[in-house]
């Protein structure tokens, strides 16, 4: 099915960079942002611990005031982390009513039993990955998100295609085939703006617009670079863009970043979330 939705392509992106910080500004100006995820298949020998550093990390790169770090994991490490401006939290911990929520990069099963509590709690949500993969698994979970919209709680989804294909009860070739329309079709059902990943990302919101993101390129196609982009969003939603916003700016951010990539960096998710200030 073709789509007769005008589709907006992002070639240029007028305020692609940071907007001042005010002098007389401090660290509440720019908004919170808390990361639930990590490992949660610990047990079975499948950690996912660098999934959530890597969405802390691309956040605190791009700006958000401060970030906090919640690992879904018993042995999560204790003491001083890697980067200590990331503040690490017990998920028990951590009030999810405040701050943008960055939800489900790794996490594994473990992420389902936070998911009541986060998605009637948080007042902006970004669920990714192992949160989309339990809401698909679960109509009472799926239910949950889609009520969020008519409590002005919204929600931004991140899925790639096996993702969205979970979430729409089709096959990735069938969303591969017909990307916009699933796109329109994941934020019309979740009542959400949703961004279908992969060359040529879109998003869509509920109110039936859709754009197409144009940079970006093969080099993002490296493990964790989804999670960067998670934080990134969740980091331009929490300084004020909307909803929509967030993620159009995130995309294009995220794919002009690996578009400017000097030839002779070393790429890895891990030094894209680094580079996003630039
Ligand atoms: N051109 C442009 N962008 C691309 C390309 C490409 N050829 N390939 C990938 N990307 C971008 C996508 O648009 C997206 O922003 O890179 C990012 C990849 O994100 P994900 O598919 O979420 O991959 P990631 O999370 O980094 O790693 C895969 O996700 O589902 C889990 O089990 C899976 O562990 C695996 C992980
Ligand atoms: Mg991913």
């Amino acid at each position: 099915a073709s789509t007769t939705q005008p589709v907006a392509h992002l070639s240029t992106i007028a305020n692609l960079q940071a907007k001042p910080r005010q002098h007389t500004s401090h660290k509440g100006s720019f908004g919170d942002v808390a990361v639930l995820g990590g490992e949660g298949l610990s047990q079975r020998g499948l950690s996912m611990t660098g999934a959530a550093w890597l969405a802390a990390l691309a956040a605190l790169h791009s700006g958000a005031g401060r970030v906090m770090l919640a690992l879904l994991d018993e042995h999560a490490p204790q003491g001083i982390p890697p980067w200590p401006e990331i503040m690490l939290r017990r998920p028990s911990a951590q009030d999810w009513s405040q701050p943008t929520v960055v939800c489900g990069c790794g996490g594994g099963e473990a992420v389902q039993a936070w998911l009541p509590h986060i998605l009637g709690q948080a007042p902006q949500l970004v669920l990714d990955a192992d949160a989309l993969n339990a809401i698909a698994a679960s109509p009472a979970l799926a239910q949950q998100l889609t009520a969020r919209a008519a409590r002005q709680q919204p929600t931004i989804l991140t899925p790639h295609p096996l993702e969205a294909a979970r979430l729409l009860q089709t096959s990735t070739t069938a969303i591969q085939a017909h990307r916009l329309q699933a796109c329109l079709q994941l934020a019309q059902k979740f009542q959400c703006t949703a961004l279908l990943k992969g060359s040529g990302t879109v998003i869509a919101n509920a109110q039936r617009k859709i754009w197409v993101n144009s940079s970006g390129n093969a080099r993002l196609a490296s493990g964790g670079t989804g999670d960067v982009l998670a934080g990134l969003i969740g980091a331009l939603w929490a300084q004020g863009s909307n909803a929509d916003e967030a993620a159009i700016q995130g995309a294009f951010k995220h794919g002009h970043t690996a578009d400017q990539w000097p030839a002779d960096r070393p790429f890895s998710a891990g030094a894209l979330a680094m580079h996003l200030a630039q």
